[in-house]
Parts: structure tokens; sequence; C-alpha cells
């Protein structure tokens, strides 16, 4: 079963200051893009990529492709003016033979091949969508528009979800094609009736969205570069 990865990096990176789409943001000399490419192709099962790149910056998503060493190949779309917009920009490139479609944030930049391995694994043991999770270490309450707390879940049960989410092609296009936005592609599988299994995220799969997640990702790549 072919595996795609569709990397939807068309946000406007707004919240990290960098005035730049996000996916161009500098971390240690290197757009995000670049670092969370060297994810995904470090991963030997994955055998398309397409990048979902913000509008007016194809080329430039082309030109970091070429950067990489080792003549990488990737696809690039426009994306959307939402989330899930770049994700079906995505969908309509794959590819007749692309059966496991992986979605993953170009924020989760430093997400290692290991975690893409996993998912994939879990997809192939016959789990139709999977996503990494990690438990939570904050107390999580639900509020009202006003501030007032309506409940606080048990902590035991909650994990924070990341990506790559991984997916057999036809669970996941049935899931946007019933329309409707969510924060994840999971949350369309979960509304569509479906199945989703968690797995054991990975810490550095962190979101980056501030200029302090920015920081913690140069701590993790410099300790990783010291560590090799
Ligand atoms: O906005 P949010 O932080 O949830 O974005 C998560 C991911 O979705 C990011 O990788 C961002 O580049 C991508 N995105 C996108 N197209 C949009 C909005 C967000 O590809 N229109």
């Amino acid at each position: 079963m072919n595996v795609a990865v569709i990397l939807v990096a068309a946000g406007s990176g707004v919240r990290l200051g960098a005035g730049m789409p996000k996916a161009f943001a500098p971390l240690c000399g290197e757009p995000l893009l670049a670092h969370a490419l060297r994810g995904v192709f470090g991963c030997g099962q994955v055998g398309h990529v397409i990048i979902v790149a913000p509008d007016f910056h194809v080329d430039q998503c082309r030109a970091a492709v070429r950067l990489l060493d080792g003549h990488r190949q990737a696809e690039v779309v426009p994306g959307g003016v939402d989330r899930s917009a770049s994700v079906e920009a995505g969908l309509a490139a794959l590819r007749h033979e692309d059966r496991i479609v992986l979605v993953h944030d170009v924020a989760r930049a430093l997400a290692p091949p290991d975690l893409f391995d996993r998912v994939i694994r879990a997809v192939r043991a016959g789990h139709p969508a999977v996503v990494p999770g990690l438990p939570v270490t904050d107390t999580v309450k639900v509020v009202d528009a006003q501030g007032r707390v309506l409940a606080t879940p048990d902590r035991e049960s909650l994990r924070g979800i990341q990506t790559p989410q991984g997916f057999l092609r036809e669970v996941l296009q049935h899931a946007h094609a019933g329309g409707g936005s969510a924060t994840d592609d999971a949350g369309l599988v979960e509304r569509a009736g479906g199945h989703v299994r968690v797995i054991t995220g990975d810490a550095r799969a962190l979101k980056i969205t501030s200029p302090l997640d920015l920081l913690v990702a140069t701590a993790l790549l410099q300790d990783g570069q010291h560590a090799g």
C-alpha cells in the first residue's frame, strides 16, 4: 500500500510574528519547511509527498525542496482558506496508488521519522485512523464565554494530539466529503462515525506556534546535534 504524506504548510504564521508565512520562518538557519521535510523523507515508507503551500509561495516551496540533499521529490499545490481546505487541496493531488495518507502540519517541524513509521505501521496493522498523542500535564477545564468553569475532565483520560495523523485514503476522503471544519483530520473522521486509535506521540512533534515554541525547538535541535 503506497503511502502519501500531505504536508499542510499554508498557514499565515501571524502568531509566530516572523513577518512571513510560518513555513519559511527560520529555525537554526533553515525554514521550518526544510526541517519538516527532513522528518518526512527520513521515513523510508513514504512514497509520495504533497506540500500544500501558501498562495503566492508555491515557487518558494519548490525551491526549498530543491535545496534538500538527496534529490528529493515533492509535489507543491496552493492551499485554501483554512486548514481543512488546505488538506482538501492535498487530497486532490493524490495519485491512484496512494492507499494510506498521512496529514502533517509544517508547524510540527521536528516530528522525527520514527513517528511517521509508527503511525504508518499502526494503519497497516488494521487501524483505519491513527493519531499520535501524549498525556497532558496541565489540568484542563471546559469554560464558557464568561470564563465560568463548566467541567474538569479527568486528566487521565486526556491526550494532547499531534500530527502526523494516518488514515486509509477512503476514510480520510469520506470524512472530508462530509464538510465542516475541525482543528485536526481525526476530528472529521470521528464526526463521520469512524474509529480513531491513539498511539504514543513524541515530544519533539511539538506545535511551533509562538516565539517561545521556537525557542524550545531551537534547544531541541541543538541538543539533538550535540547528542548526535
Ligand atoms: O492554524 P493552525 O496552527 O491550526 O495550523 C495548523 C497547520 O495547518 C499549519 O501547519 C498550517 O501551515 C496549516 N494551515 C494550512 N492552511 C491554512 C491554515 C493552516 O495549510 N489555510
